[in-house]
């Protein structure tokens, strides 16, 4: 039988209660959608841009290759930037040119601009992410122009990547619920990208709370505007987890339908250009919930866990992932 769940006592202990009931609700609203969660991997990219320790490209093609038997279907693999702002990226091309590409898994990466998106498509990219902010100044940090100037860099991006045929854009928005500069996030600014990026073609849109400030109440708000406006099947959430509120504001989101969950392998990760922003919620965390509450992921956590391991062996840190520390079973990678 399953222990109650690590995370409710650790993360959540005021929250216990109301998660319990909301859980519950979850289960209701599972029984009539699907029971399918697809997970987006983020660590290589996500994980690794923020970390102060340069690895080697042929360490990040073996977390990637590692990734890729674990049974995820979609591993963001890096990011067309600039060197000169996301050094940790700079080597984008070889990386994704070593990686093993398994029939079946997406290796979406990061496309700010046209430019970056020719790079990615050279490198042999068939996924390919844009990604824009709900609020100015985190954009003018972040890709050194407003919200609405980014919006209007992606739309040859798009064009592009409609004229190549096969290739698939997915759309990011960031501080959804709050902003290092700004504070909170008005959800009417939220739409306002969502809908951008949608009508643009952007097949799923991913709601970054980036600073990993949001809470189930602060989820709520911005939820409740952003699926009058986008299907939820068009969404995700992508949870930094810097207040430990990650794995509650992803319960949150499946009550509205949303079956895409970013996470980042041992809680790697943060922006740079995002003040005080930590790591996504940890990917073998969220499947462990995901998979407690009777979800389907097709990943296993014990092949995740042994790849967590390695990661962090490289990086030389602790994982932060909660149930990789308490791990005690065996791990087969
Ligand atoms: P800029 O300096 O304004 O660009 O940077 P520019 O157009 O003025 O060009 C300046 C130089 O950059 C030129 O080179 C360009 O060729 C070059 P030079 O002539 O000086 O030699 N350049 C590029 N080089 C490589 N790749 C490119 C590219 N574009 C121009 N794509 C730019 C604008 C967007 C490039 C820059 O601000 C940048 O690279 N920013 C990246 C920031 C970043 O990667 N942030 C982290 C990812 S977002 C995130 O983590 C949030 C997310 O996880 C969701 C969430 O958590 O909320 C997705
Ligand atoms: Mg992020």
């Amino acid at each position: 039988m399953q222990k109650f769940p690590q995370f409710l006592k650790t993360n959540c202990c005021s929250l216990a209660w109301s998660i319990a009931k909301r859980t519950a609700v979850t289960q209701q609203n599972v029984n009539t959608n699907s029971n399918r969660i697809r997970i987006v991997e983020v660590g290589p990219r996500d994980g690794l841009q923020n970390e102060p320790k340069l690895l080697p490209a042929a360490t990040k093609i073996e977390l990637i290759d590692r990734l890729s038997e674990t049974g995820l279907t979609s591993i963001e693999a890096t990011s067309f930037v600039s060197a000169k702002w996301v050094p940790q990226m700079g080597d984008n091309a070889e990386v994704f040119r070593g990686i093993r590409k398994v029939p079946g898994i997406s290796y979406p990466v990061l496309t700010p601009n046209l430019k970056g998106f020719e790079s990615a498509l050279e490198a042999g990219a068939e996924e390919v992410a844009v990604f824009g902010a709900a609020s100015d100044a985190f954009s003018l940090k972040n890709v050194n122009c407003t919200a609405a100037e980014a919006i209007e860099r992606f739309r040859p991006v798009l064009k592009a990547a409609q004229k190549h045929g096969g290739i698939r854009v997915r759309g990011y928005v960031s501080t959804v619920v709050g902003c290092p500069y700004e504070g909170a996030i008005s959800p009417l600014a939220v739409v306002k990208v969502v809908e951008a990026l949608h009508e643009m073609g952007c097949y799923e849109i991913s709601l970054g709370d980036t600073i990993g400030v949001g809470t189930p109440g602060s989820v709520r708000r911005m939820l409740d505007e952003v699926v009058k406006a986008v299907p939820p099947e068009n969404l995700a959430v992508h949870c930094h987890d810097t207040y430990g509120q990650a794995l509650s504001n992803i319960l949150v989101s499946l009550d509205y339908g949303i079956r895409v969950v970013d996470a980042s392998v041992s809680g790697l990760g943060g922006c740079p250009y995002a003040r005080g922003a930590s790591g996504n919620a940890a990917t073998e965390d969220v499947i462990y919930m995901l998979h407690g509450l009777g979800l389907e992921t097709g990943v296993q956590l014990e092949k995740l866990i042994g790849v967590g391991r390695y990661i962090c062996s490289q990086l030389g840190r602790p994982s932060e992932s909660n149930v990789n520390r308490a791990w005690k079973g065996t791990t087969t990678t």
